[in-house]
């Protein structure tokens, strides 16, 4: 847990760090985040962040609480206060607090609370070695799933439904039958040509930063990216499928509803792809 809060200006004991019941976020889930992975005390792809931050609040008309250069030495200090080397920074930003009414208040004071807390990154990348299993869910979000949003009920729910069913994470399906995304991480496979398939941002998903990093270090490896829709049936016959995300990095599916992926191992391409990111970010 993080032993020290940053909310409104303070810095807080997360034991203290309270905002407002009239609080937009709270009442409205109306508001942003990001979540920033740290790692031998350095922040992975700062600048991404900010900037989706700033697309998300912007999509919302959503006022910026800080300019960047200050929101970059707040949580410079969180880190130092919590002493983290390895671990997860969580940003927050709402309308603020208002009487209730769906409309936008006429005035209100947007509310910003980051955390930071430790990320074993080991136990990150041992996870990797071994894979996971992962369950489809039907995708029931709303048409606007590249603002980072912390209106997340289906994506929780469609999570909880993967977890109760053995899984680690829900592979979410639209009503065609196409994969769009995780509930909190995107979706890649490698096809039988040993090119790497996964959604384009431009459909209705989140821009991962993570996702955008692996493509870069895809491509300088030489390995083929394909940015198209693929089906549950096409991640099925696929030889290898992997996620990624800020918190999983890049991380081999090795089952999808109790079916395996390849021969049921995380494969050689994701075993590359896992191995050139934590190099990227230890470097
Ligand atoms: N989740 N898709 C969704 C729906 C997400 O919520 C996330 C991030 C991603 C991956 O994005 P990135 O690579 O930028 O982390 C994709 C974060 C980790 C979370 O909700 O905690």
């Amino acid at each position: 847990m993080s032993r020290v809060a940053y909310v409104n200006g303070s810095y807080v004991p997360t034991a203290d760090a309270y905002v407002h019941i009239n609080d937009r976020g709270y009442q409205f889930a109306d508001g942003v985040y990001e979540g920033i992975t740290v790692c031998k005390g350095k922040m992975i792809d700062l600048e991404p962040h900010l900037d989706r931050l700033w697309r998300s609040m912007q999509a919302l008309a959503m006022d910026a609480p800080m300019q960047r250069g200050p929101m970059r030495l707040v949580l410079t200090e969180l880190i130092r206060r919590n002493r983290v080397s390895d671990g997860f920074l969580y940003l927050q930003v709402t309308r603020g607090e208002a009487v209730r009414d769906h409309a936008f208040p006429a005035f209100s004071i947007p509310s910003f609370v980051a955390t930071c807390r430790r990320l074993n990154l080991n136990a990150v990348r041992a996870r990797a070695t071994t894979g996971i299993s992962a369950s489809t869910q039907p995708d029931i979000r709303w048409g606007r799933c590249d603002v980072k949003s912390t209106s997340l009920l289906p994506n929780i729910l469609a999570k909880q439904a993967a977890r109760e069913a053995g899984g680690f994470e829900a592979v979410l399906v639209d009503a065609d039958g196409f994969v769009t995304e995780g509930s909190s991480t995107n979706m890649w496979i490698v096809t039988k040509d040993g090119a790497l398939k996964t959604r384009p941002t431009e459909d209705n998903i989140l821009a991962g930063i993570t996702r955008a990093r692996v493509k870069t270090i895809a491509e300088h490896l030489q390995i083929p990216v394909i940015e198209e829709s693929f089906t549950v049936e096409d991640a099925l016959a696929a030889k290898e499928m992997f996620l990624t995300s800020s918190t999983s990095c890049a991380l081999p599916i090795v089952t999808l509803d109790e079916k395996k992926i390849g021969d049921g191992n995380p494969g050689p391409v994701a075993k590359r792809l896992v191995d050139a990111y934590f190099d990227f970010m230890d470097a």
